[in-house]
């Protein structure tokens, strides 16, 4: 037995207003653990921010806003430490020495990277900005993130789970060369969620076009739910069960995202009455879009209302963002440190 505390980080890029995959697949999981005993870093990834976004004062104004939303949510920043991630910037400087032993094939195999690239040889006027060094070593970075504070656990959503098991790899691959520095977190559970987009695609995301926010307000909420593809008539589920995880892939992709939002909104017995409708057929999308669509604002209204608290303006934001940077950077000191010596560049006289 150990009396160590549990070292827990995430992250969210400042990509726009947070979204219900976001949520779901990420914040409520830091909710619970903030709970805990454990030590919860959560940051605002704007150095990756960087890959997709090209204005200097929308990067600023989206990481204060994303953090506003983060405490709105019940993020709490005396709780957990939670900070921007350029300002730490020795994070910079461990992914730097992670790459000199990241393989190339292997940054190239990258999904983000991989799509864009796709993408591009499709239409080489279909992004706005080129295949950056730096997107192709998006990852490095984020194993950057995750190993300088020793984490060992990553709570993300199941499209991170690349993303982790690189840094997983990064870290051997060191350990292996240069001795044991690095910790080596828990790799991502098989429960981690994606959920689905509105248009019925297989993932929400910001820059699919496909989400329901955080932020909306109810009429924005009942015309993007009302939007949500459902022509086809429901088919026979061929299972007894009940869990969204089997049940959901059965339906037709638009219905399966309302009964997915629906399952972690509603109380149960809700889900299980429109599970009932659904395997005894018959039309009722409108009331179940309508069930989803309440539930959603239900859920949307104290998010609103504390991100509209005077409270939490800029000022406070940047307050806790100063007290935090100094909680996390000792930490993420010694383990840049540790790595330098383990290979051979000693000691930074700067820091010293
Ligand atoms: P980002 O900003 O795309 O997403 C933030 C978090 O939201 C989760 N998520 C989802 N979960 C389930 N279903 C979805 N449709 C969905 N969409 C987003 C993501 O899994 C993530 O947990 N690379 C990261 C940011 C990052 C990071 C890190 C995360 C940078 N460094 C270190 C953890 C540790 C990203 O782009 O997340």
């Amino acid at each position: 037995m150990t009396d160590k505390k549990e070292v827990i980080l995430s992250g969210i890029r400042p990509t726009g207003r947070l979204h219900y995959g976001n949520y779901f697949g990420a914040i409520r999981h830091f909710l619970r653990l903030q709970e805990t005993d454990a030590c919860c870093y959560y940051f605002i990834a704007d150095y990756h921010a960087l890959t997709t976004i090209t204005e200097r004062q929308e990067i600023y104004r989206a990481t204060l806003d994303m953090l506003r939303t983060y405490v709105a949510c019940g993020l709490d920043p005396y709780k957990s430490v939670i900070y921007r991630q350029s300002d730490l910037p020795c994070t910079a400087e461990l992914s730097l020495l992670l790459g000199m032993l990241t393989n190339i094939g292997h940054l190239e195999r990258g999904t983000t990277y991989k799509d864009k690239f796709t993408r591009l040889q499709e239409d080489p006027k279909s992004e706005g900005n080129p295949l950056s060094y730096g997107l192709l070593g998006y990852p490095v970075l984020m194993a950057a993130d995750i190993l300088i504070v020793r984490a060992d656990l990553v709570p993300v959503g199941d499209d991170q789970r690349q993303h982790l098991e690189m840094a997983c790899d990064i870290a051997a691959k060191f350990n292996h060369r240069f001795g044991e520095v690095l910790h080596i977190p828990r790799p991502l559970g098989r429960d981690a969620l994606r959920l689905p987009g509105l248009d019925g695609s297989e993932k929400m995301g910001k820059s699919e076009n496909n989400t329901l926010d955080l932020l909306d307000p109810p009429k924005t909420v009942l015309d993007k739910i009302k939007a949500v593809p459902t022509t086809t008539e429901p088919a026979p589920l061929d299972t007894d069960s009940n869990d969204p995880d089997i049940v959901i892939g059965k339906m037709p992709s638009g219905v399966g995202v309302l009964y997915r939002l629906l399952s972690l909104l509603a109380p149960e017995e809700v889900y299980l009455d429109y599970l009932d409708q659904y395997r005894k057929g018959g039309k009722f999308y409108g009331s179940l879009k309508k069930a989803v669509a309440e539930y959603a604002s239900q859920f949307n209204a104290p998010i609103i209302e504390s991100y509209n608290d005077p409270a939490h303006n800029d000022d406070f934001i940047k307050e806790f963002l100063r007290e935090n940077a100094k909680r996390v950077t000792p930490v993420a000191l010694e383990t840049v440190e540790r790595c330098r010596e383990a290979m051979g560049i000693g000691h930074s006289l700067y820091r010293a």
